[in-house]
């Protein structure tokens, strides 16, 4: 490999792939810039679709090309172009997609005209159909079945992480079922002690704890194309794996760097491992000053459906 390893790599990450080894990487987790013209230290987030669609399908066969037979690329992506990356990924790489995540988060962007962005899609592919790492035991996450019936038929190893509409999981009636494909993590708000504050992007580590743990073991490579606040390098390192980033900016690239060397192996990852924590229940409304509630939630007999509340 004449890519060194437990580093970032500044710089393109197509001519970086391209000097990785052939079938040396477990694990490729990558989060791209989406073409949403968002306000980049050095890469322009507004590209043409042609030329955007040409470049990811460019990176993309890099990241096919470095991971090993039985190897895992886990791609985060807008709705913009989750439909032809998906349809790159699986026709034109001849990858197979495991399950297409929705990443349902808080703290989104507050849009005018149109309903406030709050996910993003996770797309779990394999290079090859029937053999890949998939750590279930992992990531199994407590049953509804456990926690709210106390059901004695409840399998007591929980079972895997599962689409549905959640606004406020936390002001769910029995709570957020952590047991949907709909995963929910806060965005790494600038408030959040977690905030490494270099890079509005920043993914949150127990989103990667999970797509790691899951999908390589301790030991493994992981790559992640575009770095940018090096969230998936932390992880790998805090989760005893080698890990190698690229990014384009040499400012990122650095701040990435010393985030690095500031976590040890082994140390814990950042933010609650249950998300239900880490906001506060307005089961009762918005509490201000004393106590008192502004806004009565509504009980589910109000609604037709009681799956969305309108508690803010
Ligand atoms: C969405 S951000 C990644 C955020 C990251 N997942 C995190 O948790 O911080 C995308 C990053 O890709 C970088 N980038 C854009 N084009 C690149 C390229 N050709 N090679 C390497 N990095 C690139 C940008 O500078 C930006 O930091």
């Amino acid at each position: 490999m004449a890519q060194a390893t437990n580093r970032i790599h500044c710089g393109d990450c197509i001519a970086g792939m391209k000097k990785v080894s052939a079938a040396s990487v477990d694990l490729v987790f990558a989060d791209p810039p989406f073409n949403i013209g968002y306000d980049y230290d050095q890469y322009d987030d507004k590209q043409q679709d042609e030329s955007y669609l040409a470049w990811s399908k460019d990176w993309m066969e890099q990241a096919w090309r470095v991971l090993k037979d039985d190897g895992t690329f886990w791609l985060a992506i807008g709705d913009e172009y989750a439909a032809e990356l998906k349809v790159t990924a699986t026709r034109e790489l001849g990858l197979t997609c495991r399950s297409w995540v929705i990443w349902y988060y808080t703290f989104g962007v507050n849009c005018k005209f149109k309903f406030s962005r709050s996910h993003a899609h996770l797309f779990h592919f394999v290079k090859d159909a029937k053999r890949f790492t998939f750590n279930d035991e992992d990531i199994r996450v407590p049953s509804a079945r456990q926690l709210v019936y106390a059901d004695a038929r409840a399998n007591p190893r929980g079972r895997l992480p599962d689409d549905t509409w959640i606004l406020r999981p936390q002001d769910l009636p029995e709570g957020f079922e952590a047991d949907g494909d709909v995963w929910y993590f806060p965005r790494v708000a600038g408030t959040f002690k977690e905030r490494a504050g270099f890079h509005g992007c920043q993914m949150p580590e127990q989103l990667l704890g999970r797509i790691i743990r899951s999908s390589s073991n301790e030991g493994d490579l992981v790559l992640d194309p575009f770095a940018g606040s090096a969230t998936t390098l932390a992880v790998a390192k805090k989760l005893r794996r080698k890990w190698i980033g690229f990014e384009l900016s040499d400012e990122y690239a650095k701040q990435g760097e010393e985030r690095l060397d500031n976590i040890k192996r082994g140390d814990p990852l950042n933010g609650a491992a249950d998300p239900l924590k880490s906001a506060p229940d307005t089961r009762n409304g918005k509490v201000r000053g004393e106590g008192q509630p502004t806004r009565r939630r509504r009980k589910p007999s109000d609604n037709a459906s009681n799956t969305l509340f309108d508690v803010g």
